[in-house]
């Protein structure tokens, strides 16, 4: 009945922490059902739930250490990653065996602190439902240069055919209409007023995520001088260009725009 749960994770106590051997990872690894709620978390509803958080830590790059320490780019972070903070002895030996914060542990160290890493000084009780948690790891996996991949869901590589040549060719043209001025004639970045949408910088950023983040963000943000401005079937379109120019290959499937669809592609580079 109760969507609380601590999945495979018993405390860890000093003692246990202390026995694994540095670089063990622990519980059952990757969570395909939770990496699969990410993708399909509500990020805006997890910024909102994130404000809990600031009463003890600050969440922006290179923020301070105050009552927690700074929590910017945590998703798959070491564990007492924060020079000169003073952890709690079974936070600090967590941290020494080589331990990171994966999902499911932030999961399972969300919903219940203290049953999850005996001994924390984390004085918080917890997050007890299950979506809540969902969405606030999806907004926290932001909160970085290069979010974590979610590994356990199916990866869609280049070699996946996701839109059809029709999308991208018309895709190509309104893309010099509405996008090229700002990220270059191809997608380059070269004007510097957009960020580049193909090469390593692009990669890094969306490597792991799903292709229905990529398409709702781009219809409500996009274009930057007029957000939100565009048909989701144009959207489609010259998102199926910027796929080919990252080397995604023509297909007969074409680009859909079907939520349900689109969350079960994820960009592997
Ligand atoms: C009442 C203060 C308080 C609140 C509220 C709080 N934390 Fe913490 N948090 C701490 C303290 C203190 C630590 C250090 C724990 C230790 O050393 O055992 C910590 C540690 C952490 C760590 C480990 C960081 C590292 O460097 O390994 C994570 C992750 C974390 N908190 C997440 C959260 C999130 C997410 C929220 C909001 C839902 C939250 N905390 C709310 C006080 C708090
Ligand atoms: C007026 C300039 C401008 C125009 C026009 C524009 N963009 Fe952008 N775009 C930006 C800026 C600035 C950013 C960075 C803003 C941010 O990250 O919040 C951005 C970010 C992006 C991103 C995110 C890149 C990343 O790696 O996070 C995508 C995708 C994107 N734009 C696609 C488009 C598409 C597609 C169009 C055409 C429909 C378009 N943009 C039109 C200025 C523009």
């Amino acid at each position: 009945m109760t969507a609380f749960r601590t999945s495979a994770f018993v405390g860890i106590g000093v003692a246990a922490a202390v026995a694994l051997a540095a670089g063990a990872s622990f519980g059952q690894g990757p969570d395909a059902a939770l990496e699969a709620r990410i993708a399909a978390a509500d990020v805006a509803a997890g910024q909102v739930l994130a404000s809990q958080c600031t009463i003890c830590h600050t969440l922006d790059a290179g923020g301070n250490a105050v009552i927690g320490p700074n929590l910017y780019d945590i998703v798959n972070a070491p564990i007492a990653r924060t020079p000169g903070y003073n952890y709690s002895a079974a936070m600090a030996a967590l941290g020494a065996a080589g331990a990171t914060w994966t999902v499911e542990l932030l999961d399972a160290f969300l919903a219940s602190p203290a049953v999850t890493v005996i001994g924390t000084r984390m004085g918080f009780a917890g997050i007890r439902d299950e979506t809540d948690r969902t969405n606030l790891i999806a907004w926290l996996r932001l909160q970085s240069p290069a979010p974590a991949a979610l590994t356990a869901l199916p990866q869609t590589d280049p070699t996946t055919p996701v839109f059809q040549g029709y999308q991208a060719d018309s895709g190509q043209l309104y893309y010099g209409e509405y996008c090229g001025n700002c990220h270059g004639p191809t997608g380059g970045g070269e004007d510097g007023v957009g960020p580049p949408l193909n090469g390593p910088i692009f990669e890094a950023n969306w490597n792991g995520r799903t292709v229905w983040e990529f398409f709702n963000w781009t219809r409500r943000f996009m274009p930057a001088d007029e957000p939100g401005g565009l048909e989701d079937q144009m959207v489609a379109r010259i998102l199926s260009y910027v796929l080919q120019e990252n080397g995604y290959v023509r297909g007969d499937q074409p680009f859909l725009v079907d939520r349900e669809h689109l969350e079960t592609l994820v960009f592997r580079f």
